[in-house]
């Protein structure tokens, strides 16, 4: 990604101005402004007013991750748009999970003295990655693809990208304000079921069960 590149050029330099706060913030400043840039679109009065949200909550444990990952830090905080990371959510089946070079692209220079810092940074150095555990989880016997729930809810209806976490948070709650991803909708059939007879999907068991 062209963005990436850019990262890694301006990093080679600031390197030799390790200890200035002052360049830190800037280049931090400009680091967030390439990661939400290309997911600015104009704006649409497209809403999700229009949409019958699906219903029902999950209350489980908190899955144990290698590094607790911060999705609060990162999205309302700093305002790294969800797509950024989860790159392939508009367009495969999976949504993805970021690479650690993704991270060091920040985290070379950003809070290198966090003990979550460093701790990911070794990985990095051993050329491997935190190995993240899942989340969410639907039987194997289930279809579930995210790209057509994000073409129909945010492409189709040129929903502002800046607010795709609002289309997320249909199905995995307000990421956005938890300090570790938990799962906090049942994702069953009935959730899914449901939503699709309230905003036209497709009923027949099929396309579901394959
Ligand atoms: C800076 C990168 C980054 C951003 C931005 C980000 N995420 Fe994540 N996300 C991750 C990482 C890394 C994980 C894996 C660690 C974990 O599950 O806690 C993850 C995990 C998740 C999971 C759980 C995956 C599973 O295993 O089921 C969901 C759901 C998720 N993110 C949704 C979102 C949403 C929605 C947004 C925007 C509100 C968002 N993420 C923004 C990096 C990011
Ligand atoms: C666009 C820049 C950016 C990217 C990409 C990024 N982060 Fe961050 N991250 C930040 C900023 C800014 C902070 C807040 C730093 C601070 O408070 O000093 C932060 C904080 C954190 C913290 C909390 C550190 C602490 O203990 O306070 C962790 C853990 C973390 N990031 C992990 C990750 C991981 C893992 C990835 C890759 C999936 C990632 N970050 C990608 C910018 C980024
Ligand atoms: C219509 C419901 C729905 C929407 C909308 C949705 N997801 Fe998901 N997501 C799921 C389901 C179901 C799973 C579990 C898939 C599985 O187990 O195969 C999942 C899994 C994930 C995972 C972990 C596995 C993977 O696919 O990489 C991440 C990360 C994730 N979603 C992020 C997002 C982000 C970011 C958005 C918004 C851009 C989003 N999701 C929108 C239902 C949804
Ligand atoms: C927010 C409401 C909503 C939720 C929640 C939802 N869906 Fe959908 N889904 C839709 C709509 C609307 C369509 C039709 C999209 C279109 O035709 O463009 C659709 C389409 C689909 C398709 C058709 C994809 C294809 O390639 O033909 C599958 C499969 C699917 N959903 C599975 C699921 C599963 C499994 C779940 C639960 C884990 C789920 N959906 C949850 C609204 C939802
Ligand atoms: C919109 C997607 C969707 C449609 C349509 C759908 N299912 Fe399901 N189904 C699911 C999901 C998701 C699960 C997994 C439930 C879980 O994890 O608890 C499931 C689970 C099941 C199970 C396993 C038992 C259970 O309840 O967990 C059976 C059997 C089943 N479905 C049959 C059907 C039949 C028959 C139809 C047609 C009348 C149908 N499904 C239509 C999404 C769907």
């Amino acid at each position: 990604m062209a963005v990436n590149k850019q990262n890694k050029k301006s990093f080679g330099r600031i390197g030799a101005l390790k200890h200035n706060w002052n360049i830190k913030l800037a280049l931090l400043s400009i680091l967030v402004a390439l990661a939400v840039y290309p997911f600015v679109v104009i704006s649409s009065d497209a809403s999700i007013d229009d949409v019958i949200p699906p219903v029902g909550t999950h209350v489980g444990e908190d899955v144990p991750q290698p590094i607790e990952f911060p999705h609060d830090i990162h999205v309302k905080v700093n305002k790294i748009n969800c797509m950024y990371c989860h790159t392939y959510a508009r367009r495969s089946k999976v949504a993805g999970i970021p690479p650690t070079s993704k991270c060091m692209g920040c985290h070379k220079v950003i809070a290198t003295d966090k003990p979550r810092i460093k701790e990911l940074t070794e990985y990095w150095e051993n050329k491997s990655s935190p190995p993240w555990k899942k989340v969410h989880d639907v039987p194997d016997f289930v279809h579930f693809t995210h790209e057509r729930h994000i073409k129909r809810f945010v492409t189709d209806r040129d929903f502002p990208v800046e607010n795709v976490k609002e289309i997320c948070a249909f199905c995995h709650g307000e990421v956005e304000n938890m300090t570790v991803a938990h799962k906090v909708k049942p994702l069953n059939m009935g959730f899914c079921v449901r939503c699709h007879e309230d905003n036209g999907g497709p009923a027949d068991c099929w396309t579901c069960h394959k």
